[in-house]
């Protein structure tokens, strides 16, 4: 060892040669080495800070395992930008994950061929009953979809390492429901698939939602898209207006005060919109309270006044509102039948990049888990898949 140490330093250091008296080089060379080994020390103490900032205490362990090479850790390629991690999980909280999917590239064009995916979104309470319809919906694209899943942080999910669900679920921080929970949870939702540079579309979907067309018609639909579909919509009735609390002024005024179904589907822009939303979210936290319902009314008034350009103002998700009350109707096993599919299809009005269009709803709510059997069999058949 110290046969090695000594040239090196020698090398180094000119004045070293020079002193070639034993007796005095001795204690010398322990001096040098002793000074060496504090050189070291202060080095590795130094990457080991930087490392502890920089990636959480965890990497350092595992580098430290790995025999004292930290920074060969993460390589500085673009590859950790571009490709997603496949493990969903992270430590970062609230603040830090926002602040990490508000990160948005200036230069417009891709150093790489970018193909672009859309975010489905499932926030559930635990269980997805119509899973097994999806995993066919999803089945041949997986270039072209990613999963994320917000469910109850008591849940365990269970489903088998071939599903499209897999460890999709993200890590949730819910520690008190109530208050904005939902909209907490769909941006949290959403900051997660952000993170994923290759998803441009994000889609919030239920536990009780099915997809109506196979997915390159629904694909083809939201890209071929100049707008998003939120739904936003000014109700002057006490269902509308008559939420709104004066005290949001001057942030948001009575005139700017929209509603709309929860169920939507944004670009990547206006994700990234509420993400960093700083201005709206307080006021919705502090005076949006039942009977104002947060996730009825936050993203559809914040994205009508930043955005109003980039909205359909219409909602993708067909539901049955036809028998009346607080709840939409839920379909079972008795009511999937071809004559059902030909009422949701028939009579669809709307506008598809400002053309009437006949094509309005992509998705559906809200079927109870004993539809899945009859909505697989008649899948291939009605809904294209
Ligand atoms: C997240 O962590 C940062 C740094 O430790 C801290 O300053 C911040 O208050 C935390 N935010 C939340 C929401 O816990
Ligand atoms: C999807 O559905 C459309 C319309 O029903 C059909 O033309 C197309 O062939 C289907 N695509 C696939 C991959 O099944
Ligand atoms: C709301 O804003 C509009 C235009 O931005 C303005 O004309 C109107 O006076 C405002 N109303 C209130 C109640 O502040
Ligand atoms: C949606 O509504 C906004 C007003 O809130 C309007 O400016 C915009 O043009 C509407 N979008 C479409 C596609 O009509
Ligand atoms: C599947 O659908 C066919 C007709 O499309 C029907 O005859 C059959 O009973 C259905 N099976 C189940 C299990 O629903």
């Amino acid at each position: 060892m110290q046969a090695r140490v000594v040239p090196l330093e020698e090398g180094k250091d000119p004045t070293v040669i020079n002193k070639t008296n034993q007796s005095r080089a001795l204690p010398f060379r322990l001096f040098q080495l002793f000074g060496l080994f504090l050189a070291v020390c202060i080095a590795f103490s130094l990457i080991s800070i930087y490392t502890i900032r920089r990636f959480g205490v965890q990497s350092v362990v595992a580098s430290v395992k790995n025999g004292f090479e930290p920074c060969l850790e993460q390589p500085n390629d673009l590859d950790h930008w571009i490709n997603p991690s496949s493990n969903l999980m992270h430590t970062m909280n609230d603040t830090e994950l926002f602040w990490r999917a508000s990160f948005v590239p200036r230069i417009k064009e891709y150093p790489f061929k970018r193909v672009p995916k859309i975010a489905f979104m499932f926030l559930t309470k635990g269980p997805l009953p119509l899973g097994p319809l999806w995993e066919k919906f999803f089945k041949g694209h997986e270039d072209r979809y990613s999963v994320y899943i917000h469910a109850l942080p008591s849940y365990e999910a269970k489903f088998p390492s071939s599903s499209v669900f897999y460890k999709r679920q993200i890590p949730s921080q819910i520690s008190e429901w109530g208050k904005m929970s939902m909209c907490d949870a769909e941006r949290r939702l959403l900051a997660n698939a952000l993170l994923d540079i290759s998803n441009e579309w994000f889609i919030l979907v239920s536990e009780s939602c099915i997809p109506l067309y196979n997915f390159s018609v629904i694909y083809h639909y939201i890209k071929k898209s100049k707008y998003s579909f939120m739904g936003a919509f000014d109700d002057p009735g006490p269902y509308g207006r008559g939420r709104y609390n004066e005290n949001m002024a001057p942030v948001v005024n009575v005139t700017q005060w929209r509603k709309g179904s929860q169920w939507f589907e944004i670009n990547r822009n206006l994700a990234v919109n509420i993400v960093e939303d700083t201005t709206y979210y307080p006021k919705f936290t502090e005076f949006c309270r039942p009977a104002c319902y947060v996730d009825e009314h936050y993203f559809p008034t914040m994205l009508s006044v930043q955005a109003p350009n980039l909205l359909a103002n219409r909602s993708i998700t067909w539901v049955d509102w036809s028998r009346g009350g607080a709840h939409p109707a839920t379909f079972g096993r008795a009511d999937i039948t071809e004559e059902f599919f030909k009422r949701v299809f028939e009579g669809q009005e709307c506008k598809y990049n400002n053309q009437p269009s006949t094509t309005c709803f992509l998705f559906a709510r809200k079927f109870a888990p004993s539809a899945l059997e009859p909505l697989l069999n008649i899948s291939s058949k009605v809904l294209g898949f």
